[in-house]
């Protein structure tokens, strides 16, 4: 079993969930400079779009910088084929691992075979793991899923993803059907622990699921006995999230808008001609969240068609507050 870098980590190891359409290399950058978690994980990227024509416009999804370092591929599909040749780009890409997807329960994917629809198909899934293995070389392959498709049926499904020797299994605690509707089950993560201690595998258990602070994270590790926690949602909004020293309770306004404008210029910079800005504006709800007249803000922030207009609107935003307003 190649353990790569994930052997190196100290335990619990603390991991940026994939959040398609949200952690992108922009988005991943600023947290990197605010709060490292020990691992990032790219947005997932299709195999079957990796080995097609279209194969040009998916590679913005795989841009990553040398600060996002350890940083993981995410790639779905349902063809042992393309996972053998995406995976074999990833490694040319010079990614520190590949991460299979077999959770997201969008029907789209489903349709395809591939994402929480090869829960019901563990012998795929196998090969899957197999090839992209194979075209992983020494970059250490790891699995995404969930507790099962209709039923919770964590051990045996954790049992048959063993059988495969990937590097970690990360476990989103509810089951395809639950979608996100359910409080993540973090009980049946010890029985996943436990299925992987009794067949004595080094493979690493890794939880998710509404984890919203570091401090619960490393209290669910503790409790659960999984070996790292992977955050998605809690990360909205707070790019100081995994920054043991920096809470986001002590961040100023000010401190808040200040990271907004630079996240906005990061993005201008990045995706100038190949991602229409309008896509910056789904950030801004959760940035001027609780801040004074947010809905005003946001509303004014949406009109904005670049980082200079964004920048504008935040400086005449903090003119108008008292100087010594440094509240939330
Ligand atoms: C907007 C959004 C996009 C997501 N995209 C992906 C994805 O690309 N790959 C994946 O494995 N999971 C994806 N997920 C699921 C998350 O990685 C995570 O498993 C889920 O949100 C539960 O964790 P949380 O409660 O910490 O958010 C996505 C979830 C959300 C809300």
């Amino acid at each position: 079993m190649k353990m790569g870098f994930w052997g190196t980590l100290k335990k619990p190891i603390s991991i940026l969930a994939p959040l398609s359409g949200v952690t992108d290399t922009v988005f991943r950058q600023i947290i990197a400079r605010y709060g490292k978690p020990d691992v990032l994980f790219t947005e997932f990227v299709s195999c079957d779009g990796l080995c097609s024509q279209g194969r040009e416009k998916l590679l913005p999804d795989l841009w990553y910088c040398e600060v996002e370092r350890p940083i993981v591929a995410q790639i779905f599909g349902s063809r042992p084929d393309t996972f053998y040749r995406s995976a074999c780009m990833v490694a040319e890409l010079g990614f520190d691992g590949i991460d299979i997807n077999t959770g997201c329960p969008d029907k789209s994917v489903e349709k395809q075979g591939a994402g929480a629809a090869l829960i019901k198909n563990p012998e795929l899934l196998c090969e899957i793991v197999r090839e992209t293995k194979r075209g992983a070389g020494d970059l250490p392959v790891s699995v995404k899923t969930r507790l099962g498709y209709d039923s919770n049926v964590i051990e045996d499904w954790v049992g048959q993803i063993l059988q495969s020797e990937p590097a970690v299994i990360s476990i989103h605690a509810r089951t395809r059907n639950e979608m996100s509707k359910v409080p993540a089950n973090w009980e049946s993560l010890t029985k996943a622990v436990n299925i992987r201690d009794r067949e004595q595998s080094s493979c690493l258990i890794v939880g998710n699921g509404d984890v919203t602070s570091l401090e619960s994270a490393h209290q669910l590790a503790r409790q659960s006995g999984v070996d790292g926690v992977m955050i998605g949602r809690g990360i909205f909004g707070n790019p100081w999230f995994f920054n043991a020293r920096t809470m986001l309770r002590d961040q100023s306004t000010d401190a808040r808008l200040k990271v907004l404008a630079e996240h906005a210029r990061l993005f201008d910079e990045t995706y100038r001609g190949c991602r229409n800005f309008a896509i910056m504006r789904k950030f801004f709800k959760s940035y001027v969240a609780g801040m004074p007249e947010a809905k005003t803000l946001r509303m004014s922030l949406m009109t904005a068609n670049d980082a200079n207009q964004v920048e504008e609107i935040v400086e005449q935003y903090l003119s108008r507050l008292e100087p010594t307003d440094n509240s939330l």
